[in-house]
């Protein structure tokens, strides 16, 4: 069993970034600018977009937090987001999701400047992924296919189970999964809690991708022999003996899991780390289109 190793990718995806930012400084050019909306203070989402602005200090980016209170309207964050649209000194904002119910996901995603949406979550980037033109991919499979990537993963011609339809990985990893080229050229399977026989689907999979959000859904009994696993779920679980009152945790029972699979991504430490290195990357693409 090898481990995919997110944190280590990562960090090695984000001294290229730093590498490349340097030289933009050093020729006196503009450095990316990556700016993150969040409404409402749920941990979780604190925690991320905390890590995103943290990220961006470390590799020379600038950065920008906008936090805003739960109780926002949808005007007035649409209003933020023109404001973003039209600031010429910003090369790539994200609108962290989930947001509070009075507030239509979907008009907001629509509102976002495509040239801008470094999360690739507009109807426009969406739309060119899926026709394999050049965009923004969503950070989350984007990171997924880097890992595959760099551990240099056979997809071709393999059968990958995708569990979970989300639009932010599901569905899109469905799509990617099954794009020509490597890594892709896979038979995709998504499959969703309408699914029949889903036990025996998974069981059928080379490639797992668990995008579900329910820990230890995944069990040992579930996949086949040398089935590479993918674990997108961050679950917090709470427990009081742990500093932080939670721990964290996949959709996988990694440790029965990994004595059967040929590769397997640890959680945390695997995909986790490879969205923000991504996020980052797809910030450094934006400049870079700005700029021509
Ligand atoms: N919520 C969970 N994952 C993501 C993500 O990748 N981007 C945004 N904007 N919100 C999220």
């Amino acid at each position: 069993m090898e481990l995919l190793d997110g944190k280590k990718v990562s960090n090695q995806i984000k001294t290229e970034i730093a590498a490349e930012v340097a030289k933009m400084r050093d020729r006196g050019e503009k450095v990316p600018h990556l700016a993150a909306v969040i409404v409402g203070s749920d941990g979780a989402s604190l925690t991320y977009v905390g890590s995103k602005v943290r990220s961006c200090q470390q590799i020379g980016f600038e950065s920008t937090l906008v936090q805003l209170p739960s109780t926002t309207s949808e005007q007035e964050l649409l209003k933020k987001i023109e404001e973003l649209n039209q600031d010429a000194d910003i090369d790539g904002f994200i609108v962290q999701l989930p947001l509070p119910e009075q507030i239509n996901e979907q008009r907001v995603l629509l509102a976002i400047d495509p040239d801008k949406d470094v999360d690739g979550f507009h109807p426009t980037n969406f739309g060119k992924m899926a026709l394999d033109m050049s965009t923004f991919i969503p950070a989350t499979p984007f990171g997924i296919l880097e890992l595959l990537e760099r551990y240099k993963v056979e997809t071709q011609g393999k059968h990958t189970v995708v569990i979970g339809r989300s639009h932010i990985v599901g569905r899109p990893m469905s799509i990617l999964m099954g794009r020509k080229g490597w890594p892709g050229n896979s038979t995709v399977t998504l499959t969703h809690s309408h699914t029949k026989n889903i036990t025996q689907i998974i069981s059928q999979a080379d490639i797992v991708i668990s995008a579900l959000g329910v820990p230890n859904f995944l069990k040992a009994e579930m996949v086949k022999d040398g089935a590479v696993i993918i674990d997108v779920g961050i679950t917090r679980v709470p427990d009081e003996t742990k500093e932080k009152g939670y721990y964290i945790t996949g959709d996988v029972d990694f440790e029965n899991v990994s004595k059967k699979a040929s590769f397997i991504t640890p959680v945390p430490g695997g995909v986790g780390p490879m969205t923000i290195a991504m996020l980052l990357k797809n910030t450094l693409l934006a400049r870079e289109r700005h700029r021509s």
